[in-house]
């Protein structure tokens, strides 16, 4: 399997992939093209989540964030979002120049409003997505699958990491072990040995603390290619303070969200720490996101090339950090892999929305936890 970014025209089936992740930066839209040996990026868009839109989603994130009528709060966002998602399509397919009538299939991630998984406290496990697929697939007329996330969450797993199946399917090699990092608002890793079984699992925080910090005290969404970050040394004893959240000693399967690493927990853990400079914590805030990246992968030493993807990967301050902590691997971007880093995750539920048409199962149970592998997700006709 390869994947191209260039279009040498298409020949296979086209698959739409939409992806909204817990940054609340943009909706993702990528349109692929699955022939029979070749599978490439045709077009990509990414939509902005307008403002008003982005703060509704914030306070639905935090437990405990909305003032007012929680279920009215939810199916506005849920109906505004799916308007969202549909605006994306309908600009990728305006992009690509191809009509709806030619898309097999969408998949929709959809926005994570709440991600409560297994952790041997919740007695009720659940995760929710909203951005309503009955609009994605009454305003674009494609079919659309959506809700990936619930039945692996009703066999017993985290519902997450899903991306890892298809890290597997788009970039494992014959002879080398690799692994794949998404650094998105939360990070996960997928490993790809080449013979064994493919694992994977969150980490911990990726850009959502970093981003958080830099708009409070310079009122940018991010720190861009982490100079602010650079220009200060982290501190060792905060940093020490944020590795004690025991998410970090959890064994795998682990996936995590807003509700545990959220500017409330930085403050808490910052009160102890009342002298140190904005620009020192967001330092040690990019520390601590390659901190855990490099203890994740300490423990598979035969990984010889790390390839990162999502938004931070295009942090070169995280980039080189990472790099050095992680010598004498290979550290580089999907790009050399033939994917941009900002279309990976959204090309991952156009694959899964392809494997639920096809009848095959998209989850790893060796990754979440499942008790088995099933076909996930839910179609909405065209
Ligand atoms: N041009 C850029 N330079 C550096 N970082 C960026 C850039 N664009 C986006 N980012 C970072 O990537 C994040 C979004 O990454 P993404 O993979 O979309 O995450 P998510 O899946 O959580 O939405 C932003 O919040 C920001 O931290
Ligand atoms: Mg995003």
């Amino acid at each position: 399997m390869s994947f191209r970014r260039a279009s040498t025209g298409a020949t296979g089936t086209w698959f739409v992939g939409l992806m909204s992740g817990t940054s609340l930066d943009a909706v993702d839209a990528v349109l692929i093209d699955w022939a029979e040996h070749r599978h490439e990026v045709v077009a990509h868009h990414s939509e902005p989540i307008p403002d008003h839109l982005r703060a509704a989603l914030a306070r639905l994130c935090q437990p405990g964030g909305i003032e007012g009528d929680p279920i009215d709060q939810v199916g506005i966002a849920d109906r505004e979002m799916g308007e969202l998602l549909a605006d994306a399509v309908a600009a990728l397919l305006t992009t690509a120049g191809i009509p709806a009538g030619r898309i097999a299939a969408i998949g929709s991630h959809g926005q994570t409003i709440r991600h409560r998984p297994p952790d041997g406290a919740t007695t009720h496990p659940f995760t929710l997505q909203i951005g309503d697929p009955n609009c994605i697939a009454a305003r674009t007329g494609i079919t659309t699958v959506a809700d990936f996330r619930r039945r692996d969450i009703a066999l017993g797993g985290q519902g997450a990491p899903l991306v890892p199946p298809f890290h597997a399917a788009a970039f494992r090699h014959q002879d080398i072990d690799r692994a794949i990092v998404n650094v998105g608002g939360i990070a996960n890793v997928t490993l790809l040995p080449a013979r064994g079984e493919v694992s994977g699992f969150d980490v911990g925080p990726g850009n959502c603390l970093l981003d958080a910090w830099v708009k409070r005290h310079l009122d940018r969404p991010y720190d861009g290619a982490g100079a602010w970050a650079q220009a200060h040394s982290p501190d060792a004893s905060l940093l020490r303070a944020l590795l004690q959240h025991p998410f970090f000693g959890r064994l795998p399967p682990k996936s995590t969200g807003r509700e545990e690493f959220n500017p409330g927990w930085l403050d808490a853990r910052l009160r102890a720490f009342p002298a140190l400079e904005p620009g020192v914590v967001q330092a040690t805030l990019l520390a601590l996101t390659s901190t855990v990246l490099t203890q994740a992968l300490a423990k598979y030493p035969t990984v010889s090339e790390v390839y990162l993807c999502g938004g931070g990967a295009r942090n070169s301050a995280l980039l080189a950090d990472l790099a050095a902590r992680l010598t004498p691997r290979t550290v580089a971007t999907t790009a050399a892999l033939g994917i941009d880093p900002q279309w990976v995750e959204a090309a991952a539920f156009a694959w899964l929305a392809r494997e639920t048409l096809q009848g095959r199962p998209g989850n790893l149970p060796a990754v979440t936890g499942a008790s088995r592998a099933a076909v996930l997700g839910a179609i909405y006709p065209g």
